[in-house]
Parts: C-alpha cells; structure tokens; sequence
C-alpha cells in the first residue's frame, strides 16, 4: 500500500465518449497487475461508475459524507467483486451535488488526498464546470478521452483550455489588481477572438513579471493525455498532425497522445449483462487495449513521455495488424 497514490483523473470534454468504462476497466486491469486501487466516482450528480463495476448503485459515498458531516471520507470505501480494487461511490440519494461549495470541495480535495492505495482513479463528469476543472489538477497527467468525432475533439481542445486558464487565473488571484485587469481583458473580447493563456500573461508580465514567470512554468508542467476511443483504424490518428498547428497556438501546454482504444461491441454486451468488460471478455480488443493502457501508465507514472504521438501511431499500426482478425464492427 503507496502512502503517495499515484492520481489519474480521467475526464472529457464532451459526455457519452467512455470515460467511466475506461474508469472502471483501467481500474481493474492495474488491480489485476498486484497494484491497490480505489476507483472514485466523481461524477457527481451523473455517476453510474458503479455500474461499469457490477456493483447496485446502494452505497453511500461522497454525497453521505458531505452532509454527514461525520467520519473520514476514506470510512466509505467499500470492496468491490476483485482483489485490491476498491470503490468510493458519489451520492446515490443526494441531489445537487454537482453544485457543492467551494468549501466543501476542498474538504474533499484534502480528503481523497488522505486515501491510501497504489493507484486512485477519479472518472469524472464531462464538461468545464470549476469543481471538475480542479477535480482534473489532482495530477499533473491526467487523462482526457475523446472520440474521433469532430465535436469531440474540439471540446477535448475546449476542456485543455479551460483547465490551463483555471491554473494560471489561480494563481493570479491573489493579487487584486491582476485580478481586475485579467478580468477587464475578458470583458473586452471583440468578435471571434478568445482569450488565449498567452494573452493573459501579458497582462501578468506587466504588473508581475516574476508571477508570469512562475505561471508560465506552472502551464508547462501539466502534459494531459489523451486517449482515443471507438476507433476503427490506425489511420484516424492523422488527426494529431492537424490539430498540432492550433495546440501550439492556442493551449501553451504539451499534450501526451497516450493510448487508442477500437471500437467494440463486447463493451455494449458487457454492460447490459451487468458485468465488467475485462472480467467477462478478457480476450476482447477492447479489454486488450485497455491492459496495453494500464501497462503504459504503470511504466511511466507521472513521467513525461517524449515523442507520444509517433510512438502511439506506430504502437496503434502494430497492434492493428496483430489484432486484426479479431476486429468486428
Ligand atoms: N470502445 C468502445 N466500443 C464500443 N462502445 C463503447 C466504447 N467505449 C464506450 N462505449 C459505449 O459508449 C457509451 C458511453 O460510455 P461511458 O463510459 O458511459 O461514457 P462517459 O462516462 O464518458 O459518459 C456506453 O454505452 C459504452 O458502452
Ligand atoms: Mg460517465
């Protein structure tokens, strides 16, 4: 048991794209490698991660915890059906806590930091609500899922954005002329244009050059990763050279193409029986993939890997070839 849990986010731009099968298979798959692992729901007011896991959606979890007002978030761990995985549910009787106060978030924050376990992976609810923003910095690696359809995508890049923003106006926050002005500037956007990180430190360079400094470090020590998934083709993956252009330009943040996920059907078959993909079709593209994607994320931790997207093409066009016969869509 790791006094310091390795976090893995896992979030996404736009809803329905596989973060909670993801979630819950990524889980089971490091578990299933001798690691301790606790899956949290964090999808707060849209769980249903228990349901990826075979469990009922009967336990109390972050919500109880929340009004209870009693005990240590950690006492609503609960065993779930395989060895070292543990599962925190969110609040299957409580309404409106997508909504909790900023209080109450950084009462969670601290407590889930509190957990003990190799791993601690958080599915989280699609969009760029400041609570799920913040759920995403509990790692400087979290993962994005998206597909490779085009609203996807742009919402993925719209999800990084937001993110970077939210870091950087962070820590302008504590000086209030800065404030005054980085909000000025958004105030002041004319037309088609936003707002990009560049911009704001700018604005920071002239009142605090030192802070621009430290949050110019700041953006460039977050590398999100990004897995693919409901592919069909290694070739999709071209869509990383037309994207790099605008990443460049836009985000000021180095993204990891970190994994790509085939479409399958056994997901769908497993989820209707009501069990785990990777317990019930360990043998499937789809559980194959998701082993290849824990392996990866247990070899590199939190280090940066150069070169992401080439080694993700070549490892995509490899394992396309291998598992072709297997692939039914
Ligand atoms: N690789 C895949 N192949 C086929 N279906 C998939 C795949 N990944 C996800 N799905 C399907 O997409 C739907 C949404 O998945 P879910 O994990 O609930 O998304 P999210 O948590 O992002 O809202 C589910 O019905 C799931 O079965
Ligand atoms: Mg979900």
């Amino acid at each position: 048991m790791n006094n310091n849990p390795i976090f893995i986010p896992i979030a996404s731009g736009k809803g329905g794209v596989g973060k909670s099968i993801i979630t819950a298979n990524l889980a089971l798959s490091l578990a299933n490698s001798g690691h301790s692992v606790v899956a949290i729901d964090l999808d707060l007011g849209g769980s249903n991660l228990y349901s990826y896991l075979a469990l009922g959606n009967k336990y109390p979890g972050i919500g109880d915890y929340l009004t209870s007002k009693k005990g240590k978030l950690k006492d609503y761990l609960i065993r779930t059906n395989f060895e070292n995985l543990q599962f925190l549910a969110a609040e299957h009787r409580i309404a409106f806590m997508a909504n909790i106060a900023h209080a109450q978030k950084v009462k969670l924050i601290n407590e889930i930091k509190n957990i003990q376990a190799d791993y601690i992976l958080l599915d989280l609810g699609a969009g760029t609500t400041f609570n799920t923003l913040d759920y995403f910095d509990f790692s400087k690696n979290g993962i994005v899922i998206t597909t490779f359809e085009k609203p996807a995508i742009f919402n993925t890049l719209s999800f990084i954005k937001n993110f970077i923003h939210r870091v950087a106006l962070k820590e302008a926050k504590q000086n209030h002329k800065l404030n005054l002005e980085i909000n000025k500037a958004y105030k002041n956007i004319v037309g088609d244009e936003f707002l990009k990180i560049n911009d704001i430190i700018e604005i920071i360079e002239q009142i605090d050059p030192e802070l621009a400094l430290k949050i110019t470090d700041l953006c460039k020590s977050y590398h999100p990763r990004i897995i693919f998934n409901r592919g069909t083709h290694p070739d999709q993956l071209e869509v990383i050279n037309h994207l790099q252009p605008s990443i460049k330009r836009n985000l000021s943040v180095e993204l990891c193409f970190f994994g790509f996920l085939f479409e399958d059907v056994s997901v769908n078959l497993s989820s209707n029986k009501g069990s785990v993909l990777l317990d019930e079709y360990p043998e499937c593209i789809a559980s194959k993939g998701i082993n290849e994607i824990a392996k990866r994320i247990a070899k590199f931790n939190n280090k940066v890997i150069p070169n992401s997207s080439d080694l993700l093409i070549k490892d995509t066009q490899e394992k396309f070839e291998l598992w072709n016969s297997d692939l039914v869509y």
